[in-house]
């Protein structure tokens, strides 16, 4: 764990936004309110402001995080719209509904926000405060509810303090939420699916695509993502917890000790840089493996962003279906 950093709360007026907007542009964390609940925003452009999410929240998992967006425009240089998302997109933003589409090559984001998946959920929020923060940033920000993992989601300013103080840059007091629970969240893969159900009820969704919504699960392509054994795994087969490579095998270290690396995680041993290199370096080191080689990956410590990294490289690792 980084050590503490000052937490300041900052108004939701133009000069607190302004200041939040920089946060944001330096890499920092600023948690901000929507209409749902209180968000805790990164640059989603930025690995290691986006590592710094998972960090502060104590995330035992990459799991992919909802980015948000000040407008339609905005969203469609990230991702394209199949006709459905088009139309809900038209009816409901802004408002409390996230879309999961398909990620374009050239958004610029992180692959820690996909968590290495080819779709990406979008949200354009309505609350005023999270729009004008979004418009004066003018990016896209990764943000998952601003809570520590397994607590409940905070809709005050005084919730996410109690939550995260000293471990996030700044908060935008923006008063109480007043949807009070997380966005609708639904995709687009093998049909019209509710992935969440949340503050924008299934039934004026389902009139406004004029079919009923599958349930997660009934689609195969999106069920749990993220969560399948194998998902994302480089083409040559894995070896965790290796201290040292064999012939035959490209070395993905971590840490100082691991010299004759091909590839290192974080040379000085530091989890969040490790966490912000992990998918780009997965994909680099499997380039780098020749037909019939396998990819050794030295030992990360199991504390910390540690677990949620040794998480997606058991994943890497598992048997292929
Ligand atoms: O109201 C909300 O949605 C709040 C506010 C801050 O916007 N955000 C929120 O984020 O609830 P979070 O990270 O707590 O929930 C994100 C959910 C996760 O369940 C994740 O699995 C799903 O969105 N998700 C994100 N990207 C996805 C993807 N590419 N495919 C499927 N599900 C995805
Ligand atoms: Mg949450």
């Amino acid at each position: 764990m980084s050590s503490a950093v000052p937490t300041v709360t900052l108004t939701p007026d133009h000069a607190g936004l302004s200041r939040a907007a920089e946060f944001l542009t330096d890499g920092a964390l600023v948690a901000f309110p929507t209409e749902t609940v209180y968000g805790l925003g990164a640059d989603a452009r930025n690995d290691t402001a986006v590592a710094r999410i998972f960090e502060a929240k104590g995330r035992p998992r990459f799991n992919p995080l909802i980015v948000h967006l000040p407008n339609m425009d905005v969203a469609r240089t990230i991702a394209d719209f199949p006709e459905l998302a088009e139309r809900l997109a038209d009816a409901f933003w802004p408002g409390p509904l996230t879309l999961v589409v398909p990620l374009r090559p050239d958004s610029g984001l992180s692959p820690l926000v996909t968590a290495g998946n080819d779709t990406v959920a979008l949200r354009v929020p309505e609350h005023p405060v999270a729009h004008d923060l979004l418009t004066t940033f003018a990016g896209p920000v990764a943000a998952p509810s601003a809570n520590p993992s397994g607590k409940v989601s905070p809709t005050r300013a005084e919730h996410v303090l109690e939550g995260l103080t000293g471990r996030i840059e700044a908060v935008v007091d923006g008063g109480a939420c007043g949807v009070g629970v997380e966005s609708t969240i639904i995709g687009f893969d093998g049909g019209p699916t509710l992935l969440r159900p949340g503050g924008l009820p299934t039934e004026v969704i389902e009139e406004c695509i004029g079919q009923p919504l599958a349930a997660r699960g009934e689609n195969a392509g999106i069920n749990a993502p993220g969560q399948l054994t194998s998902h994302y795994a480089p083409g040559a087969p894995v070896r965790l917890n290796a201290t040292a490579p064999d012939v035959d095998e490209v070395w993905l270290g971590f840490g100082p000790d691991c010299k004759d690396a091909a590839l290192n995680l974080s040379p000085t041993g530091d989890l969040v840089e490790a966490a912000a290199n992990l998918f780009h370096h997965l994909r680099a080191i499997d380039a780098l493996a020749n037909t019939g080689q396998v990819i050794a990956i030295a030992p990360v410590p199991e504390h910390g962003l540690g677990r949620a990294i040794n998480d997606r490289l058991r994943r890497a690792a598992a048997p292929r279906s």
